[in-house]
């Protein structure tokens, strides 16, 4: 199971890689719309805080050949290491059958439907992110549809990997990993979620209360 985070926002990276394990950081033009920095000095520090992890970075051009040179860009001056990603659409699957020839990482994006799952790992897209929330939107079954991508490629034993996205709760991240998604990309916000309600407030501070009551306030390892 991998776990992704899905922004550009510094301060967020640095947090929730540092509290979590953190296999790579996902971005696209909307998220860059609302970061700070320039293209290249935002991934510049993104990258010194991420080191290793994946950096998942998203071309823009709407024509094969651009969405290339957009790659070639973003890989000077950011590592051959980069998954580039690049929307499903017929100028997309060009473009990453030719990345891919080029021995680039990609990640298939903007994906609804199988059918563009299924034409991104025939031309050997590592990634393919398919929209959970959006496609509740459209009253689309997000779980079946990535259920449905995730049987396809097992039967196939597709080396594509089904990391799923957009997510505005965490329900929505669980029911992508229950139906075997073998990564998820998430805000950090909804990480927090995760371990954070009543519940569990509860039964921390009536832990800690009960050992103040019998140890005072010293920890186990100043006794
Ligand atoms: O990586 C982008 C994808 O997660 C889209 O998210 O929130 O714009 O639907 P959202």
């Amino acid at each position: 199971m991998e776990l992704l985070l899905d922004t550009a926002n510094v301060e967020e990276i640095k947090k929730y890689c540092d509290l979590y394990e953190i296999k790579g950081v996902t971005t696209n033009p909307t998220i860059l719309s609302s970061a700070k920095g320039g293209f290249f000095e935002l991934f510049w520090s993104i990258k010194k805080i991420i080191q290793d992890r994946q950096l998942h970075i998203q071309v823009t051009a709407v024509n094969w050949e651009d969405m290339i040179k957009e790659a070639e860009a973003i890989t000077a001056s950011l590592g051959k290491d980069v998954y580039i990603k690049v929307p499903v659409d017929e100028q997309g699957i060009k473009a990453m059958k030719e990345l891919k020839h080029m021995q680039y990482h990609v990640t298939a994006t903007a994906v609804y439907t199988i059918q563009q799952a299924m034409l991104a790992s025939t031309v050997g897209a590592d990634y393919v992110a398919p929209y959970f929330n959006r496609m509740n939107n459209l009253n689309i079954d997000s779980k079946k549809v990535i259920g449905d991508i995730v049987t396809l490629f097992d039967k196939d034993n597709s080396p594509t990997k089904v990391l799923a996205a957009s997510f505005k709760n965490t329900q929505q991240v669980l029911d992508s990993l229950t139906v075997g998604a073998h990564a998820v990309t998430v805000p950090g916000a909804i990480l927090s979620q995760m371990v954070s309600n009543s519940l569990i407030d509860g039964a921390v501070e009536a832990f800690r209360a009960d050992w103040v009551r019998t140890y005072g306030n010293k920890m186990i390892h100043e006794l």
